[in-house]
């Protein structure tokens, strides 16, 4: 269940007569658990509890209904059962149906409240549906019953109104939507004078059945667009026209309203009665916009970007700045004054805005540093002089670019009544400015230094031709010319194999102008280059949230130097951390955050989730002090063995099989023993589970032909391969039926096998050693025959660092790749002696290995394990073996281990660039 279907479960079980006995299984039931497992507690059979009325469930929660009048003392009797800890409770929870406290026992955090009250607290109580809370949900779940209470009412109309679920009326369906949620706000913050005008009025005069809804809302919206003569003219009925004009294009155009139903009624008015005036704009933008998206409604009430994650976007870009000068202004007037007409003149720009809560995190901040500037000024009361319609954005769909012109308007309100007072708030608060700075438009598609009045020649739109002209379009210039530009946002990320044919078009059109062809980059990457298009001619900065791959892997060939060569450096980054929502099914994706500023403007500061580090450069790799871009390599740049793509059969099936088959081969159908090897892909190699294949060289074919299960293996191969349908390609091989498709440039007796996609939670790499003279499969990257240091070399910290770094991912997965990753793999000159050493440390890891047989290295190394809080997971002896491992190779390095992965990377890429640049001049001097 999701947070909104928990809320509504809740709700209803508050709102019904309480029923003692029942009460611990309804509220099980709200939580998403099955009939069988409450059939199962009621019957007592899981049911732990050591008290009377008590319910315990397992890791889960530990409730018992107290006699009246004594929850506190049961809340206590529950906390003291030795039931509670030994089952595992997160919580305690007692009620005698008039009041309900409850314990979180991991933090000793308390609820009390009226019973019919406690949904008011349901965020405190969601993790028990395994949903992680974030503060402002838990102290205030208004934004998640707002969301429900609309989604409701949405998915009703729309069954109502069939018509308005198509695309053509899509967007009036989320316009109307959007003037409720301002009615609904405006009522409960004195924006419409009296108490709960909108709903009660709507209470009054609208039937019960739902029939005459539709032309109240009518003429209400008709009055909140009149003005002046106007409204005296079109005779309003009294009861509506106390609903002041509002417009602000909200009211303007068409005032149709779907048909409501009964049904509908009571939601519309159900929604009405929550306090509206606590919605959180940033929070509720983002969770509401998944009311209109059906793909997203499954996760309702769980799409939210965490404040502190926005603010590592925000603060590096331009508040730490401001407010770094707001402390030097200390209370020099003039100062004070300068830092607050600069900050006038900030535009903050949003290229794929959704709801806009970037814009509406840096209004907020913005207007908090102004009000401390006013104070120190003695002009407490003074009006903000921060135009809203300086926080600009461009969005795709239409109802969250609606949403984000709401929540600026509403953050507005809300900051006039914080910092200047109720009466002055409402003074200044309608009309509302008529203009649409939102533009709901394709980002890409746009001219954004036109949209953002760069040239100062205004800034309305004209299409290319009449069919294609932009239809909803920034139409207001800004008040201040000399302008400070900021972008900002998190624009969708985006993988190659995830796009449109229209968004591999906008890549295509995007970065025309420049050579080369950049199809697989992420979509994301087309902010990344506009952003640094525009600051080359702003002199403006950026600061995008984006994934990690398109500063990792080959990716970093194609964007960087175009960026780089726009005149922009990388001034702040964050490195990889996730950015998750309350979704609890969801992993959170992988991501960065790198601004962008013309080169010498501001002195980089490179951020991790520890630490702030000024560093004289930031690199494409995030990495400090280098710029170089890797390059896949055909040898290895080091004095190191080469390694080779395995083997790829193509085969139907036929040449590959279970070892078993293969011992059936060769005792049933006399198939020469040394035709059949031991076959390893990365399945087979982490669990120790080889399978076998026929493996014949050409001079061997006429003799295995004779045998018949080899034949008829062999004419298997052939047909697959000529009917292969995907891979034309393969069809010539059906020629050649006794070889695989792809043959390895080396196979050998004794290979060093690394697979080509490994998890990122394993703290090394899971290389293997074999020695049966296997056949390694294209799934797999092996040496063969080679000395063992090089295994060590593999298995290092090292390594794994410097391939996370340089090589692509595939989501959470290491892509690894000989070319770019072993070739490039920067290892200073080993002596004699080194060389001894280190595989002395491979085979420690090995015969330690060994010791743990029957463990596989997917036991030993198990991902899995590693993301629980146990970095110790691995064997003692297996990780001290692999720790000295490190500390040989990284004495090698500089003398002794590194503090840690930065300064790992740090290293790497300094020997990188001296080692190129060295064979560089070796290859200059050669050619002399
Ligand atoms: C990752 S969301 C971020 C929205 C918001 N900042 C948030 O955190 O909820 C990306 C937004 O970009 C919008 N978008 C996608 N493609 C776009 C395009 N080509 N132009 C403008 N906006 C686009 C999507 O509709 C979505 O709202």
């Amino acid at each position: 269940m999701n947070a909104v279907e928990i809320e509504e479960a809740l709700s209803t079980l508050a709102e019904k007569p309480f029923d003692a006995a029942e009460f611990p299984f309804q509220f099980l039931e709200a939580f998403g658990n099955r009939e069988t497992t409450l059939k199962r507690l009621r019957k007592g059979d899981s049911n732990a509890s050591d008290l009377p009325n008590g319910v315990l469930q397992r890791n889960n929660i530990h409730i018992a209904v107290s006699p009246p009048g004594q929850v506190s003392e049961t809340l206590k009797a529950l906390r003291e059962s030795p039931k509670t800890a030994q089952g595992k409770a997160k919580f305690i929870l007692a009620t005698d149906g008039q009041l309900l406290e409850a314990e979180e026992t991991a933090s000793g955090e308390i609820l009390a409240c009226e019973f019919k009250k406690f949904p008011d607290h349901f965020g405190f109580l969601l993790p028990l549906a395994g949903i992680s809370t974030i503060k402002e949900i838990k102290d205030n779940p208004i934004d998640i019953k707002a969301t429900a209470r609309l989604n409701k009412l949405y998915v009703e109309l729309l069954s109502k109104n069939p018509d308005w679920a198509k695309a053509a009326r899509r967007p009036d369906m989320n316009h109307f939507m959007a003037r409720l949620v301002f009615c609904y706000f405006a009522e409960d913050t004195d924006i419409f004078q009296g108490e709960s005008l909108f709903t009660s009025t709507l209470e009054r005069m609208t039937e019960s059945d739902g029939s005459n809804v539709a032309q109240v809302l009518e003429i209400i919206f008709k009055a909140m667009n009149l003005q002046g003569e106007d409204r005296a003219a079109a005779k309003l009925p009294r009861w509506a026209e106390v609903f002041p004009y509002v417009n602000g294009g909200l009211f303007g155009g068409s005032t149709d309203v779907p048909t409501f139903s009964k049904i509908a009624r009571s939601f519309l008015l159900r929604a009405g009665n929550l306090n509206w005036k606590e919605i959180n704009p940033d929070i509720f933008g983002s969770m509401i916009q998944a009311v209109t998206d059906e793909d997203e409604r499954g996760d309702l009430g769980m799409h939210y970007t965490s404040v502190p994650n926005i603010l590592k976007v925000l603060n590096p870009l331009l508040l730490d700045d401001l407010r770094a000068q707001l402390e030097a202004a200390d209370d020099n007037k003039i100062k004070l004054l300068n830092l607050r007409k600069r900050m006038a003149r900030i535009r903050v720009f949003d290229p794929a805005c959704g709801s806009g809560n970037f814009l509406v995190i840096a209004y907020k901040q913005m207007r908090a540093i102004e009000f401390e500037i006013n104070q120190r000024r003695g002009e407490p009361d003074l009006r903000t002089e921060i135009p809203l319609t300086n926080f600009r954005g461009i969005e795709l769909r239409d109802f969250p670019a609606e949403i984000a012109r709401l929540a600026l308007i509403i953050a507005e309100f809300q900051c006039d009544v914080l910092y200047r007072g109720q009466k002055e708030a409402l003074a200044d608060v309608l009309p509302l400015d008529s203009s649409n700075w939102i533009t709901c438009d394709n980002a890409l598609h746009l001219d954004w230094l036109r949209l953002m009045d760069v040239d100062q020649a205004g800034v309305k739109l004209v299409g290319d031709d009449l069919f294609n002209s932009p239809t909803d379009q920034a139409e207001i210039g800004f008040e201040h010319k000399d302008a400070e530009f900021y972008i900002c946002g998190n624009p969708p990320y985006k993988g190659r194999n995830k796009q449109s044919e229209s968004e591999k078009r906008d890549t295509a059109d995007v970065f025309a102008s420049y050579p080369g062809s950049y199809a697989s980059l992420d979509y994301v990457a087309n902010w990344v280059i506009k952003a640094a298009q525009f600051c080359r001619v702003t002199g403006g900065s950026a600061g995008l949230v984006t994934t990690n791959s398109i500063c990792q892997g080959e990716q970093v060939a194609l964007l960087w130097p175009l960026v780089f060569d726009e005149g922009m450096a990388i001034t702040f980054a964050h490195t990889s951390f996730t950015w998750s929502n309350l979704a609890s099914n969801k992993a959170g994706v992988t991501v960065i955050v790198v601004g962008l500023a013309p080169r010498g403007s501001k002195q980089p500061v490179l951020y991790s989730d520890t630490e702030a580090r000024q560093v004289d450069v930031i690199g494409p790799y995030l990495v400090p002090n280098s710029t170089v871009i890797v390059s896949a390599r055909n040898e290895p740049l080091a004095d190191i063995a080469m390694m080779y793509l395995g083997n790829m059969p193509k085969d139907g099936g036929h040449l590959i099989f279970t070892k078993d088959e293969g011992r059936r081969l060769i005792a049933d159908e006399a198939v020469d023993p040394a035709l059949v090897r031991e076959y390893y892909g990365s399945e087979e190699l982490i669990h120790s589970k080889p399978r076998a294949c026929l493996w014949i060289e050409d001079e061997q074919l006429p003799e295995a032909e004779t045998n018949r299960a080899i034949a008829e293996r062999l004419q298997s191969v052939r047909e697959a391969r000529l009917h292969e349908k995907t891979a034309p390609s393969t069809r010539p091989h059906a020629n050649t039926p006794h070889r695989f498709v792809q043959m390895s440039a080396k196979n050998g007796e004794r290979a060093i096998v690394v697979p080509a996609i490994s998890s990122e939670n394993r703290p090394y790499l899971p290389v293997g050693h074999l020695l049966s003279g296997p056949i390694i499969s294209s799934k797999c990257y092996a040496i063969y025959d080679e000395e063992l240091w090089n295994f060590s070399l593999v298995a290092s910290r090292m390594h794994i660092v410097w391939i996370g770094t340089v090589c692509s991912r595939m989501r959470m997965d290491f892509s690894y790749g000989n070319k770019l990753g072993w070739n490039t793999f920067p290892v200073p000159p080993l002596t004699e002696q080194n060389r001894a050493d280190l595989t002395r440390c491979a085979e420690e890891i090995l015969l330690i290995r060994e010791g743990h047989f029957p463990n596989t290295i997917a036991d030993l190394y198990d991902p899995e394990r590693n993301k629980k809080p146990n970095p110790n997971f691995m064997p003692g002896d297996l990780r001290r073996a692999h720790e000295r491992n490190d500390e040989v190779l990284e004495r090698i390095y500089i003398g002794r281990r590194f503090r840690n992965d930065t300064e790992r990377l740090e290293k790497l890429f300094d020997l990188y660039t001296k080692m190129v640049a060295s064979q560089v001049k070796a290859k200059k001097g050669g050619s002399k």
